[in-house]
């Protein structure tokens, strides 16, 4: 298993996926239109795994050119593909723009996929398939879709589809969808972390920019939730924990049989924001100007992720904590005003 195609490999977790990637001996091609990234990304990437990487700046709705991107690379012996946008609370406010994007990305690059014959895929889907879990706020992979809460996780979930619907064709494809669940923290040689594009939507990028006073306020939204102390919970996960995830998967498409999966990624924990907020400010000594605000449309109260699975049947497992992300965040916010 050699080439593998990374869509999005300039952004956060395509960064950290293409520097796993590396070190684990594959050779990853990037492609990125740098909408939610930064042209010296691929620079810092190829310092980091010591090694020239082949990048391509494409928008991946260009159906021909990915193709002649495979046809020039190839043979293509995998493909992940992150490049979608991933803000909930964007997509409900512009719903145009994501089905537009993370839908004809996947269209575009899917029909390359079968037209190539290129044999392993890994999907970047997320836990907002589930929608708001039935009972409590653990799922796992039998969970039903629900309700998906927001037209970014309707695009996860049509996505999910357009992978099913194509299992079924007479071709060599297998595929697994990876369901993540929260992203944050960045890379400890604080070389590659998370680049926001103008105000984050994510809460822990927007809380490093208001303890470094680039934000006058952090704005907690809702604090009547039926959790734990009101605030939404979620499962958050190191961004290089979930990095390896996708290794695992791909090594793990060598040896199955199965042409289809999906492997829930996350830690296991559910945190709510309040927590969140208060271990970033104890592990990193650092106050946050704070205020309560109303409810985020397309929230859900809680969910997080049982993790059996992947640990089961690909043999991982997060290996760093919340309070490691939330520090690796910081410091690498820090490098980012030394900038
Ligand atoms: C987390 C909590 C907000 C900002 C993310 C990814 C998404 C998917 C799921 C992969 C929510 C609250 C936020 C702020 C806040 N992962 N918040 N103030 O919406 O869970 O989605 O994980 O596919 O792609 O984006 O993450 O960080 O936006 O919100 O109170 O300024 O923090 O209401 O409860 P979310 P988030």
């Amino acid at each position: 298993m050699d080439k593998i195609l990374l869509t999005g490999g300039a952004g956060f977790i395509g960064s950290h996926i293409a520097v796993a990637l590396a070190g684990k001996g594959f050779t990853p091609i990037l492609i990125d239109n740098f909408s939610h990234s930064q042209r010296h990304i691929p620079g810092r990437i190829e310092k980091l795994a010591g090694k020239k990487i082949t990048f391509y700046e494409l928008d991946c709705r260009d159906h021909r050119g990915l193709l002649d991107i495979a046809k020039k690379e190839g043979p293509i012996d995998g493909v992940i593909h992150l490049a979608a946008f991933k803000a909930v609370g964007e997509s409900v406010a512009n719903p145009m723009k994501y089905y537009d994007n993370n839908l004809g990305c996947m269209n575009a690059l899917m029909r390359v996929i079968l037209e190539m014959g290129i044999p392993h895929f890994v999907f970047s889907s997320s836990c907002t398939v589930y929608g708001m879990p039935d009972e409590g706020a653990a799922v796992d992979e039998s969970s039903p879709f629900g309700d998906p809460y927001s037209p970014y996780g309707y695009t996860k979930q049509a996505c999910e589809r357009i992978m099913k619907d194509v299992a079924g064709l007479s071709n060599g494809l297998k595929q697994i969808s990876l369901r993540y669940f929260n992203p944050i923290g960045a890379h400890p040689s604080g070389k590659i972390g998370e680049l926001p594009l103008g105000k984050p939507n994510n809460l822990v990028p927007y809380m490093c920019q208001a303890a470094a006073g680039l934000r006058s306020e952090l704005v907690v939204f809702g604090r009547d939730y039926p959790t734990s102390d009101g605030t939404c919970e979620r499962d958050y996960i190191h961004v290089c924990d979930l990095a390896e995830a996708h290794i695992r998967a791909m090594e793990h498409l060598l040896d199955t049989d199965k042409r289809l999966d999906a492997f829930n990624v996350g830690a296991g924990k559910a945190h709510s924001v309040q927590e969140i907020i208060h271990t970033f400010s104890e592990v990193n000594q650092v106050e946050l100007p704070l205020v309560y605000g109303d409810r985020r449309p397309g929230d859900v109260a809680a969910i997080y992720a049982r993790v059996d699975k992947a640990q089961r049947v690909l043999g991982w497992k997060t290996r760093y904590s919340v309070r490691d992300a939330l520090q690796h965040a910081w410091q690498w916010q820090l490098r980012l005003q030394e900038e």
